[in-house]
Formats: structure tokens, sequence, C-alpha cells
């Protein structure tokens, strides 16, 4: 067995096919997650897969009583933290419950890893860091935190300035941030996906209640872009290749104290390419109708992936359209719906 894993945010959506990879590469795995945005019975759906049933925390990360006594005598090697709100909406909206628990619940984690001498942690961080840019597409050595649209994205900034701030203070303390771009897609044994408690607001996963025939048609937000079809190019990325990126980048560490990585595959698709993608692995069109735009919507952006493939030799290897035929098995065969 390697060493042992604490994963903070790991019912949900990217930190439980993470679980998977990691265990599946010989890491012993905790979970703590409060369950606000996901469901116990993902432990089942981690276990169906892997054969191992990860030990879990209910724990919400505000508690900071609660957190050190996870920490304590975890012997943890390094912590993945996934866990966090993340509708950009919402954000806008509530923003100090959004500072509380992204920033708030951060900082009780860190000083609970300083406390008890966990050393590693490994941040999911967005491009939504870059904000808005002369360019499209993003590297790591871009400016952050400015022109930033919304408070979640000024949270994400946030905490990779205090992970800074507590290399700093510590030699020995070690920050991985990984910059994911659009994730979607799901773990082709059809057992996990994408399934919040929350209302949804990404496209995929509002994609798959039309599908579901939850919600009649999508909307499509703004067709006046100046993309080559008018709608926004974002860079999707598998969710099972997003896992074993978090694992690529774990194995590097020990060397400088902060590393920074973009988690993207490269390439732009536009949103009527993604409809497109989904009708085609379906067999069956997707209602959609043009609406006007979102506000904070940024026409196009995808990551330059060069530096993730130069040092930790990892890159993309599935595409759009494995996400699409992933997505749509999981949901026939987790989700009940007859597409
Ligand atoms: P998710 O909502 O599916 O998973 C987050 C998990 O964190 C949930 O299970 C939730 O219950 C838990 N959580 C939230 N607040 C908590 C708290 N205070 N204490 C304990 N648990 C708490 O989201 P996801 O898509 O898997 O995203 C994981 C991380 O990646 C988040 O930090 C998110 O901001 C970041 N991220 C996501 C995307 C995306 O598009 N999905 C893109 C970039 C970055
Ligand atoms: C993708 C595209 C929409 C819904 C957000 C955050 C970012 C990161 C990923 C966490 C856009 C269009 C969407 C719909 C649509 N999250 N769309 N109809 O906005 O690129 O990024 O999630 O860090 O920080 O900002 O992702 O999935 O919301 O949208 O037309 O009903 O789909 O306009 O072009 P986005 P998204």
């Amino acid at each position: 067995m390697k060493a042992k894993i604490l994963i903070t945010g790991g019912t949900g959506y990217i930190g439980s096919h993470t679980a998977v990879e990691l265990i599946q590469a010989g890491y012993e795995v905790e979970i703590l997650d409060n369950l606000y945005n996901s469901k116990r019975e993902v432990l089942g759906r981690i276990t169906g897969i892997t054969g191992v049933e990860p030990k879990f925390h209910e724990v919400d990360l505000r508690d900071l009583a609660a957190v050190r006594k996870v920490l304590e005598g975890g012997e943890f090697q390094t912590v993945m933290h996934f866990a966090g709100l993340k509708a950009v909406g919402e954000s806008v909206e509530q923003p100090l419950r959004y500072y509380e628990n992204n920033v708030g619940g951060t900082i009780n984690l860190l000083r609970a890893m300083v406390e008890t001498g966990v050393k590693q942690i490994v941040f999911s961080s967005s491009a939504t860091v870059y904000g808005e840019q002369e360019v499209a597409e993003y590297d790591e050595t871009m400016t952050t935190g400015m022109k930033l649209s919304n408070p979640y994205g000024r949270t994400k900034y946030m905490i990779e300035e205090i992970l800074k701030d507590v290399a700093t203070s510590d030699p020995e303390f070690r920050a991985t941030i990984l910059r994911y771009f659009n994730p979607i897609g799901a773990h082709p044994s059809g057992l996990l996906g994408e399934d919040p408690n929350d209302k949804p607001n990404n496209l995929m996963p509002i994609v798959m209640k039309v599908a579901a025939g939850e919600i009649p048609e999508l909307s499509v937000y703004g067709n006046d872009y100046p993309t080559e079809d008018g709608t926004c190019v974002r860079d999707y990325i598998h969710v099972v290749d997003l896992a074993k990126g978090h694992i690529a980048a774990m194995e590097k560490m020990g060397g400088e104290q902060i590393q920074i990585y973009n988690l993207g595959s490269g390439r732009g698709t536009s949103v009527l390419e993604m409809v497109r993608a989904f009708s085609e692995a379906s067999g069956r069109a997707l209602p959609y109708k043009i609406a006007g735009r979102r506000a904070g919507d940024l026409p196009e952006f995808y990551a330059n992936p060069g530096k993730a493939e130069r040092e930790l030799g990892w890159k993309t290897e599935l595409t759009v359209a494995d996400a699409m035929n992933d997505t749509l098995n999981y949901l026939r065969k987790s989700c009940g719906v007859e597409i």
C-alpha cells in the first residue's frame, strides 16, 4: 500500500472520480465531506468500482475541531482539497457564504494540517482565476486575480495566495495548485458521474436534465459572440483525465514549494458543438433554443496544457465524444434515464 491521502469533497463529482483513480493506483484513501452537494451512496459506488470502501468522515470544514480530529493521528501524506461551493451566480448573491465556506473552510483545513504536521496539499483551483485576458489561450505565467467577475472566482484566487503565504512560513510545506478548465463526463463504468444536490448551473448537468426530460430545452446563452459559430468556446476536459492529472501532480511533489498547473485539453469547443456531440452520441437531437447572453461569460478561453505535459508527463487522452458516451452510459445505468 502506498501513502494515505485525505480527500476533502471526496463524495463530490471530481473528488469521487479522483478517489477511484487513487485507490486503483494503490493509495489508501479517506474522504471528508459534509454531503452538502453530494450523496453518501457515492461511497458504495466507489466501492463497486474499486472493491475498496474508503473511510468516510461526515465533517464540515467550517468546524475546526472536527477537522482537527480527522487530521490527528490520520498519518496522511497529502490532502487533496476539493471541498467547496462552486455556483458562480449564487456566489454573487451570497458572497459571504462563499468566502466563509471556501476561504474559511480552507483556513481551518490548513490550520489543522499545520498543527498535525501534514505538509502537502493539492488544491482544486480554476481557470477562472485568470479572469478576462487579452488572449484566449491561458498559461500559468499569466497574471491572476485581475478582472474576476464573481466572488466564487475570488475565493479560488484568495486560496491560492493563502497557500503561497503558508509556504513562505514553513519551508517543508508543499502546495500544488491545479487550475481546471471545464470538467465533463463520467466514469466509464456508468457508476459515477455528476449528480449535484444543488440546482445545476454548468452546461453538462443541464444537458443531462434536458436529456432526461426534466428540462424541456437547453438555453444556449448567446450566439453573437466573436467566435466561429457565435457561441462561447471552452476547454472541456474528461473527469477521468482530470483525476489522473491529480495523481501525476501529487507524485511530483517535493521540489518547488508551490507548483501550478493548468489541467485542460488545449482544445476549444463551442456550445453548439457540444449540443451536436451529445446529439450524435445519443442518436437524438437535443432540444435547444438560442437565449440571451449570460452575465460574466467570456467569449472564448482554453488551456495551454504544455507545462503539465512537460513536467508531469500528463496530457488528456479522452475526447469530448468519449465524455458524451460516458455521460449517456451514466444516465442510463445509474439515473434510470431511457435514452
Ligand atoms: P461538487 O460540488 O460535486 O463537490 C464538492 C464537494 O465538496 C461536495 O461533495 C460538497 O458536499 C463538499 N463541500 C462543500 N463545502 C464543504 C464544506 N464546508 N465542508 C465539507 N465538504 C464540503 O463539485 P466538483 O465539481 O466536484 O468540484 C470540486 C472542486 O473543484 C471545487 O472546489 C470546485 O470549485 C473546483 N472546480 C470545479 C470545476 C467544475 O466545473 N466542476 C471547475 C474548476 C474548479
Ligand atoms: C459553459 C458554456 C455558457 C449553461 C464555470 C465557472 C468556472 C468553472 C467551470 C469552477 C458557457 C454555456 C451554460 C446553459 C449555456 N467552474 N451554457 N447554457 O461558465 O465556462 O465556467 O464552470 O471553477 O469557474 O465559471 O462553465 O458549464 O457554466 O458554461 O449556453 O444552460 O456553456 O454560456 O459558454 P463556464 P458552464
